[in-house]
């Protein structure tokens, strides 16, 4: 008996230990990355903190070491948010108050591949759309569409939700645009100090906090 079931056994042992081999190999090699932002590209955004609405023209030029966004909230103040990859962030209006203010940042803009590190959690469902989703940092939530592998979605640690309505890769905004006016370097408006944790947060490149001016 003793020497009929042994080279059962052993096959047994082989095709468990094959089994385990080529599950673990699949497992590993499944687990989404999320895919590395465009060097350039144009995407509007919804912005939901809490109910209150923004709209975002959110320029992205890794390129040329600058990010735009250009923040319409409802029914109230257009905003433009120009940051350079130096640090300095200029914060303005365009209409008649001219108002202005500075910041330096730690960090310059987002990397393409700020994701890199992120935790997956799995596939969800977003806005309609089957999402693989990845966590950074407590600070944020990232939901990619599982087919096309755009951004849908993603969620800052404040609860501050961004909607991807459109993703344009490679457009980029004329130079002419990313002028700062002339109000923004008065001798009285100095540069602020460095943005501390009491007024928000950074990771990378992005700034989560209060952005009035
Ligand atoms: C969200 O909005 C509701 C209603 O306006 C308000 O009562 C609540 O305090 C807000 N929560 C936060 C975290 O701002
Ligand atoms: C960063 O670059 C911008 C755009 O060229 C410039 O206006 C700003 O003064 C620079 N900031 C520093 C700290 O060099």
């Amino acid at each position: 008996m003793a020497s009929s079931t042994k080279p059962i056994v052993i096959c047994f042992i082989f095709f468990l230990s094959t089994l385990s081999s080529y599950v673990c190999a699949r497992s590993s090699s499944a687990i989404p990355k999320p895919k590395a932002w465009p060097l350039q590209f144009h995407s509007i955004l919804w912005m939901n903190y809490n109910g209150s609405l923004e709209m975002i023209d959110l320029w992205y030029d890794w390129s040329n070491g600058r990010n735009f966004n250009i923040i319409q909230s409802q029914l109230g103040k257009l905003l433009y948010d120009l940051e350079w990859n130096n640090g300095t962030s200029f914060f303005f209006t365009l209409d008649s108050n001219k108002e202005c203010r500075t910041a330096q940042l730690e960090v310059g803009i987002l990397r393409p591949n700020w994701l890199d590190g992120a935790k997956y959690l799995g596939q969800r469902h977003v806005d309609g759309f089957l999402c693989n989703v990845w966590e950074k940092a407590d600070f944020i939530v990232y939901y990619e569409d599982v087919l096309t592998k755009r951004p849908v979605h993603w969620v800052f640690y404040t609860g501050r939700q961004a909607h991807v309505i459109t993703f344009e890769v490679g457009a980029v905004l004329e130079d002419a645009k990313w002028q700062a006016p002339v109000y923004c370097f008065d001798k009285t408006n100095e540069l602020e100090a460095t943005v501390t944790a009491s007024q928000g947060r950074v990771l990378d490149g992005f700034f989560e906090g209060p952005r009035q001016l």
